[in-house]
C-alpha cells in the first residue's frame, strides 16, 4: 500500500473510534513495535537509493499527521463529544443537583415571630450590640446595686468608659422613646451577650426580641390580648396561656408569661420539671421613671414591654434539648428546619 492510501486509511479509521479501547487498538495497529509505521520505517533501506530520502520524509510526515489525529480525537473522547460533534451523554441520566442553602433555624423563627407582631401593627426596629450603660441599666431604671451591672454578668468593653455588649434588647426601648413621641408599637430582634458558662441552657450570646407598645391609656389587658396572639401563633390555637408575678426594674407590675408544656400536654415531662407550664417571656407595665429617663410625662403615657429569649422559643416549638447545636455549624441538624 502507497502513503497516500495509509493516510486515508488512517483519517477514516480515526473518525470511527469512540471509545478508548479502540484508540488503544488503533494506536498499536499503526504505532506498536510491530505497526504499520515501524514497517514503512524499516523499508526505507529497501528503496533504491534515489527515492529514499524523499520517501524517509513522507514517512516522517505521515506519522505526525497520525500523532496530531490521535490527540484531537483523545480529546473529544475525554469530553464526551464525537462523532460530528454530537454528544455522547446519556440525557435519561438523572442530573447533578445543586445543593441550595437556607435560612438558620434561628432566623427562621424570628421572621415568624416578627410577623406575627409585624401582622397586628408593630414595626421592627434593631439597635447595636455595642450599648452605653446608660441604655442597658440605667435608662431602664436598673439601679447601679443591681447584680446583673456586675463584671460578672456583663460584657464591658476594657478600653472604653461606660460601653457594654448589650444583655438584652429592651436597651432599644429607651433609644426609640427618646427619639419618637408616642404611639409607638416596636418589636426589636437581635443579637445580646452575656457571660455565662456554656451548657446545655446557657451561651455567651444569644438572640432575644423585645416588644413595647406605648400610647394613653394601653393597658395591662392589651398586653395579655397581643401576647395571646403571639403564643398562639407560634405554638398552635390549643395552648393555654399564665400569667405569673414577677419583678423587672423597667416594668410595674410585671409578670412572666408561661404556656401549657406542649410536649406532655400538662401530664408532666422532663422538659416543664413536671409542671406542666413552661416560661417563654417577662413582661409588664413600663416603669414610670422609664418614662421619666426618656423625657414622656408618665401621666400621660402608659405602655406594656416584653421580652424573650428567641433561642428558648426555637428549643420550645421543635424538641431541641441543647443550645448549643444551634451554633456547631453541624448540616445534619441544620438541614431538619
Ligand atoms: N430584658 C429582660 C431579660 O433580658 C426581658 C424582659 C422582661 C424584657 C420584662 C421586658 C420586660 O421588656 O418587660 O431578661
Amino acid at each position: 500500500m502507497d502513503i497516500d492510501s495509509i493516510k486515508t486509511q488512517i483519517e477514516q479509521e480515526v473518525q470511527n473510534i469512540a471509545s478508548s479501547g479502540q484508540m488503544s487498538e488503533f494506536k498499536f495497529k499503526y504505532l506498536g513495535r510491530k505497526g504499520i509505521i515501524a514497517e514503512l520505517t524499516s523499508s526505507i533501506p529497501n528503496k533504491p537509493k534515489e527515492e529514499r530520502a524523499s520517501f524517509g520524509q513522507e514517512v516522517n510526515r505521515l506519522k505526525s499527521k497520525l500523532n496530531i489525529l490521535i490527540s484531537e480525537k483523545e480529546k473529544t473522547l475525554s469530553s464526551g463529544l464525537s462523532q460530528g460533534g454530537l454528544a455522547v451523554v446519556d440525557i435519561g441520566m438523572p442530573g447533578i443537583a445543586q445543593e441550595l442553602g437556607q435560612l438558620h433555624p434561628i432566623t427562621q423563627v424570628m421572621e415568624e415571630i416578627c410577623n406575627i407582631f409585624m401582622r397586628m401593627g408593630f414595626q421592627v426596629v434593631e439597635g447595636p450590640e455595642v450599648e452605653t450603660e446608660y441604655n442597658n441599666f440605667t435608662g431602664l431604671n436598673i439601679p447601679l446595686e443591681h447584680p446583673s451591672r456586675d463584671a460578672f454578668d456583663t460584657f464591658y468593653l476594657k478600653d472604653y468608659d461606660r460601653l457594654l455588649l448589650r444583655s438584652h434588647t429592651s436597651p432599644v426601648q429607651v433609644r426609640a422613646m427618646k427619639e419618637h413621641k408616642p404611639p409607638l408599637a416596636i418589636i426589636v430582634p437581635g443579637r445580646v451577650y452575656r457571660p455565662d458558662a456554656v451548657d446545655a441552657s446557657h451561651l455567651f450570646m444569644f438572640h432575644q426580641i423585645e416588644g413595647f407598645m406605648v400610647d394613653r391609656g394601653v393597658r395591662f389587658s392589651d398586653l395579655k390580648g397581643i401576647l395571646e396572639v403571639f403564643a398562639k401563633g407560634i405554638f398552635g390555637r390549643d395552648i393555654k396561656m399564665r400569667f405569673r408575678p414577677h419583678f423587672f426594674p423597667f416594668t410595674e407590675p410585671s409578670a412572666e408569661v408561661d404556656i401549657s408544656c406542649i410536649i406532655c400536654k400538662q401530664k408532666g415531662c422532663s422538659v416543664c420539671g413536671r409542671k406542666g407550664w413552661l416560661e417563654i417571656l417577662g413582661s409588664g407595665m413600663i416603669h414610670p421613671n422609664v418614662f421619666k429617663n426618656v423625657g414622656h410625662d408618665p401621666a400621660k403615657y402608659t405602655g406594656f414591654a416584653f421580652g424573650m429569649g428567641i433561642e428558648r422559643i426555637a428549643m420550645l416549638k421543635y424538641g431541641i434539648d441543647d443550645i448549643r447545636l444551634f451554633f456547631e455549624n453541624d448540616l445534619r441538624f441544620l438541614k431538619q428546619f
